[in-house]
C-alpha cells in the first residue's frame, strides 16, 4: 500500500500531481504512474523496461547490487544446498515448502503426467532432423493445446492448475523425444520408477540395445542447475509469458512464446554462445585478443556469459554452479581444456577495468555450458535445459496473473515517423 507521495510538477502549466509510492515487501520503492497521461497529459519512455515493475509478485526476489536470489523468501543457496527441483517446483507454484505428504501426493501427480500424446511424437518426427531443438519445442508445446484442448476452461482454477502440472511433467519427455529425433534414434517412454532428473537422462541417453545406468552425478547436477535455473522474477522470456497470458491466450502458447524469447543469445541462448565463443577462441594464448574485442566500441563482439541487466555483482547462481562446474569435472574426471580457457577468461576479465567499471561478472550461463558439456548434452540442447527449468517459474507466473487478473499488456510508443500527408499518384512521386 502506498505510504508517502512524490511530486511531478509541469513546469510548462504549473500543473502538479502527487504520485503515490508503493513498497513491495523488499526492493526499490516504485512510483504509480498510472495516473500521468490522464492528469498531466504524459506517457513515461523507458525502452527495455530499465526502470519499470510490469506487475506486482509473490514468487521471487532479486537484489541484483547485494547479488541476491530468493524464491518465496528462501535464498537460493539453502535451496540448491538442501532442496530438489520437484520440491522447488511446488515452492514457486504453492507459495510454500510441502510437507512430506504434500510432496508425495506432487510427486506423484507430476509423474502420473509425463507421458505424451504418441500423436505429437508424429508431430516431431515431421521436422528435418537437423531442425534446432528450440525451433522444436517452440513449435511442440505450443501445439500442446491442440492435444489437452479437454481441460482448457482457462476461467476453471483446476483447469489452470492442471495445465502448469501437464507443462512441468511433459517437458523433459518432450525435449528427449526432440533429441532422439535428431539422432535418429527410437523413443524411450519415460518410466516412472525415476526421479525427475533420472527420468529425463533416461530417456535422452538409453538405447534398446544396452542396458543404461543413470549417472547420480549427472541426476545431481541436473538437480542443481534446474534448482538455479527455476525462476528468476520478469525476466524477458517470463515478462512474454506473462504479455502473452494478458490477451487470455491459453498457457501453453503462453510459454511457447516464452520459449521463443529464451532462444535469443541475450537471455537463455548464452549458454549455448558461451561454448561456441569458447570454441573460437581456441586456446588460452587467445584470450587477451578477444577480451580486448569485447572492450573495442567498433567491434559488436561481446563476452558470452558476462553481465546481466539486474546483477551488477556476482550472480549468486554462478558462484553455486562454478563450484559444481569443479565438483562435476573432477567427479567424472574430465580434464576438458575448455573449463582451463574458461577460468582464464574469467580470471582476466574479473582484473579488467572495462569489466569491473562495468559491473560484468560473469553469469549462471558462463557456467551451465561447461557443465552440459561434461554431461554429454549436445551444445544446441543447452538452452533446452534451461526451458525445461524455467518452465517451473514461467507457469508460477501465468498462474500468479491469472489468478489475480490483469489487464491485457499494452506498452505506448513514442512516435517518430511522418507527420501527416497525402497520398501521391505512383506517377508524380
Ligand atoms: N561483453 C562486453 N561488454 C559488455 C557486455 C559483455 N558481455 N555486456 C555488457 N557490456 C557493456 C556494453 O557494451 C555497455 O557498454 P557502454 O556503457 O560503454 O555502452 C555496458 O556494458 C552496459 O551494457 P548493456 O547492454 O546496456 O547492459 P544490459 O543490462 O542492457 O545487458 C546483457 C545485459 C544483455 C545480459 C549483456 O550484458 C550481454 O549481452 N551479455 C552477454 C550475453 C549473456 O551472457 N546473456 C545471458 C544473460 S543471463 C540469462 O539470461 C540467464
Amino acid at each position: 500500500m502506498p505510504d508517502n507521495r512524490v511530486i511531478v510538477t509541469d513546469e510548462s502549466t504549473g500543473q502538479s500531481l502527487e504520485l503515490p509510492v508503493i513498497k513491495g515487501t523488499e526492493g526499490e520503492p516504485t512510483l504509480q504512474i498510472k495516473a500521468l497521461p490522464s492528469t498531466l497529459g504524459y506517457f513515461t519512455y523507458d525502452p527495455g523496461f530499465t526502470a519499470t515493475a510490469s506487475c506486482t509478485s509473490k514468487i521471487t526476489f532479486i537484489d541484483g547490487g547485494k547479488g541476491i536470489l530468493r524464491y518465496r523468501g528462501y535464498p537460493i543457496e539453502q535451496l540448491a544446498e538442501h532442496s530438489n527441483f520437484l520440491e522447488v517446483a511446488y515452492l514457486l507454484l504453492e507459495g510454500e515448502l510441502p510437507t512430506a505428504a504434500e510432496f508425495e501426493a506432487f510427486d506423484r501427480e507430476i509423474t502420473y503426467h509425463t507421458m505424451i500424446h504418441e500423436k505429437l511424437r508424429t508431430f516431431i518426427s515431421g521436422f528435418h532432423y537437423d531442425a534446432h531443438p528450440m525451433a522444436m519445442m517452440a513449435g511442440v508445446v505450443g501445439s500442446l493445446s491442440a492435444f489437452y484442448h479437454d481441460k482448457m476452461d482457462m476461467d476453471n482454477p483446476k483447469h489452470r492448475r492442471l495445465a502448469a502440472i501437464r507443462m512441468i511433467a511433459k517437458m523433459p519427455t518432450i525435449a528427449a523425444a526432440c533429441y532422439r529425433h535428431h539422432m535418429g534414434w527410437p523413443a524411450v517412454y519415460p518410466d516412472n520408477s525415476l526421479s525427475y532428473t533420472e527420468n529425463f537422462l533416461n530417456m535422452m541417453f538409453s538405447v534398446p540395445s544396452e542396458k543404461y545406468e543413470v549417472s547420480q552425478v549427472a541426476a545431481k547436477a541436473f538437480d542443481l542447475l534446474f534448482i538455479l535455473h527455476a525462476d528468476h522474477e520478469q525476466n524477458a522470456s517470463t515478462s512474454t509469458v506473462r504479455l502473452v497470458g494478458s490477451t487470455g491466450a491459453n498457457p501453453y502458447a503462453s510459454v511457447a512464446a516464452g520459449i521463443s524469447a529464451l532462444w535469443g543469445p541475450a537471455h537463455g541462448g548464452a549458454n549455448e554462445a558461451v561454448l561456441t565463443m569458447l570454441a573460437e577462441i581456441g586456446d588460452v594464448s587467445r584470450v587477451g585478443e578477444f577480451i580486448d574485442r569485447a572492450k573495442d566500441k567498433n567491434d559488436p563482439f561481446r563476452l558470452m556469459g558476462f553481465g546481466h541487466r539486474v546483477y551488477k555483482n556476482y550472480d549468486p547462481r554462478a558462484t553455486i554452479i562454478r563450484q559444481a562446474a569443479h565438483e562435476v569435472l573432477q567427479e567424472i574426471g574430465s580434464d576438458d581444456p575448455l573449463l582451463s580457457l574458461a577460468m582464464e577468461l574469467e580470471r582476466i576479465a574479473l582484473e579488467d577495468e572495462y569489466f569491473i567499471s562495468k559491473k560484468l561478472y560473469p553469469n549462471v550461463d558462463f557456467y551451465s555450458g561447461i557443465i552440459y558439456k561434461a554431461l554429454g548434452i549436445p551444445t544446441s540442447m543447452f538452452t533446452v535445459m534451461f526451458a525445461i527449468a524455467r518452465t517451473v517459474g514461467w507457469v508460477s507466473q501465468w498462474l500468479e496473473q491469472e489468478d489475480v487478473g490483469t489487464p491485457i499488456g499494452r506498452p505506448r510508443q513514442v512516435y517518430a515517423g511522418a507527420a501527416e500527408r497525402d497520398y501521391k499518384q505512383i506517377g508524380s512521386r
